[in-house]
C-alpha cells in the first residue's frame, strides 16, 4: 500500500473486506480520501474492473492520484472532486458502492443514500463502514460537537434513524456485518479526527456523555433488481 494512502487513512473499517468485489466490477468509493480503499478495490476488480473515487477535498484527491499512480493503477481508477450528496455520475454505473467513515460527516444522509442508489445498477450493492450512536444525544450536546468540529461525532445519528434512511431509500437485505462499541479511548480519538491540530478535543465532560454510546458499524445492502 502506498505510504501516502496509509498515512492519510482515516477509515473506521475496511469495506473492501466484506464488499465481495468480483473481477470486472465497477466500484465507487464515496469520500475516498487518500485512496486506501480504492487501491484495495481495484486490485480485487482485476484488469477488467475499475474504481471511481469521489471526495470534496481536492487535496485528498491529489493524494489519491499519487497513491494509485504509485501502484500503477491510474488507468483503472477515476477520481473526482465532488460532493457525495450530489454526484455527477450517471445512473446505474456501479456494481458496488463502498464508503469508509464518511456518511456520518454528511448533514444530508438521505441525499447521500439516494445518490448511492441512483448510481448502482439494479442488483448492485452497498458495503459501508460508518459511525452511529446507540441512542440519540441531546441537541445542545450535538451543537457543541458540531461547533467544535468534533471529528466524526458531530454528524453521527442514532442507529434506528440511520437504518430508516437506508431502507426508505429502497435498499433491501440490509445485513450488519459487524458492530463494535467504541472504547472511551477510541471515542476520544474519533472526536479529534483527523488530529488534535485540526480538531481540538471536546471537553472531558461532553465526551463522558457519549462514552459507551458510539458504535462503528459495517453493513451491506442491495438495490433490488426489477422482477
Ligand atoms: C474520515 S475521512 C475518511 C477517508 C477515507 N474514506 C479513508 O477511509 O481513509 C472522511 C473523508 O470524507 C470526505 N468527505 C466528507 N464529506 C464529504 C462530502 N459531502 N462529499 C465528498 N467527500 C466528503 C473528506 O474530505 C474526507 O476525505
Amino acid at each position: 500500500m502506498p505510504q501516502i494512502a496509509l498515512d492519510l487513512s482515516r477509515g473506521c473499517g475496511a469495506p473492501v473486506g466484506f464488499a465481495g468485489i468480483q473481477s470486472g466490477e465497477v466500484v465507487v468509493d464515496l469520500g475516498c480520501g487518500a485512496g486506501i480503499d480504492l487501491v484495495l478495490a481495484v486490485e480485487r476488480a482485476g484488469s477488467d474492473g475499475r474504481a471511481i473515487g469521489i471526495d470534496f477535498s481536492s487535496r485528498m484527491i491529489e493524494r489519491a492520484h499519487q497513491a494509485v499512480a504509485e501502484k500503477g493503477l491510474a488507468d483503472r481508477v477515476e477520481l473526482h472532486v465532488g460532493d457525495i450528496a450530489k454526484l455527477e455520475l450517471p445512473d446505474s454505473i456501479a456494481d458496488v458502492v463502498i464508503s469508509n467513515c464518511v456518511v456520518n460527516l454528511c448533514p444530508d444522509k438521505d441525499a447521500v443514500y439516494h445518490e448511492a442508489y441512483r448510481i448502482l445498477k439494479p442488483g448492485g450493492r452497498l458495503a459501508i463502514s460508518d459511525i452511529t450512536l446507540m441512542e440519540e444525544i441531546a441537541p445542545e450536546l450535538r451543537e457543541r460537537f458540531q461547533s467544535a468540529g468534533a471529528g466524526c461525532l458531530g454528524g453521527a445519528i442514532a442507529e434506528p434513524d440511520y437504518w430508516r434512511i437506508v431502507s426508505e431509500t429502497g435498499f433491501r437485505d440490509v445485513q450488519t456485518v459487524n458492530r463494535h462499541l467504541l472504547s472511551d479511548d477510541e471515542v476520544r480519538a474519533l472526536a479529534s479526527c483527523p488530529g488534535e491540530e485540526f480538531c481540538p478535543p471536546p471537553s472531558p465532560a461532553d465526551l463522558s456523555l457519549v462514552e459507551g454510546k458510539v458504535a462503528s458499524v459495517k453493513f451491506t445492502a442491495a438495490k433490488p433488481s426489477p422482477t
